[in-house]
């Protein structure tokens, strides 16, 4: 883990203006990003690959929408890294043990369960990549904070696709999903 982590904030000599001090701290930040991003990407797949049901083929399609954005994430993230001077760890094994995100659930089918898991680490994901605007805006990067604010308006996007497939049940409380405070904000 020593190993990893010297290797999350490694710097190679570059040109750019940006102070070294400066760049570790973002490229630590980036290099979560690149596991989560990597990681939500073949979950998306694994739905566009495993859900079944009477919606399958537009979930499917959607699933590999959402897999094929996170995939060009995946590239800008990484190259950013770069830009920086950093080290980017962008392997499935640096991502499986970098990443924010809880492992996708092997014991799901339907529908509407692929749905609702990747709607939960969608806000997850979300909640991460807003919070790293905010981080690498102090940081003195308006760069990578716009990366990451263009990353942001389309996983809101994606977020609201996901939850509009729910939302119904929720409001009719037919999940089981929805606790009384979520309906009332829904409702209000
Ligand atoms: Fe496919």
């Amino acid at each position: 883990m020593t190993n990893n982590n010297t290797l999350t904030s490694r710097l190679y000599p570059t040109r750019i203006d940006i102070p070294a001090e400066k760049r570790k701290q973002i490229v630590v930040i980036l290099n979560q990003t690149l596991a989560a991003t990597a990681d939500l990407k073949t979950q998306a797949k694994q739905a566009h690959w495993n859900v079944k049901g009477k919606d399958f083929f537009q979930l499917h399609e959607l699933f590999d929408e959402l897999a094929g954005e996170l995939e060009e994430y995946v590239d800008m993230v990484a190259e950013r890294v770069t830009a920086l001077g950093g080290y980017a760890l962008g392997t499935a094994r640096a991502a499986a043990s970098n990443s924010i995100l809880p492992e996708y659930p092997f014991d799901i089918l339907e529908g509407k369960d692929h749905v609702a898991a990747l709607a939960d680490r969608f806000a997850a994901y979300g909640k991460h990549i807003r919070d790293a605007i905010a981080q690498t805006d102090n940081l003195g990067d308006a760069d990578t904070a716009d990366l990451y604010t263009e990353i942001s308006r389309t996983i809101d996007k994606r977020l609201w696709f996901l939850d509009a497939h729910l939302q119904v049940a929720e409001v009719k409380g037919e999940n089981g999903t929805a606790s009384n405070t979520q309906k009332t904000a829904v409702l209000r």
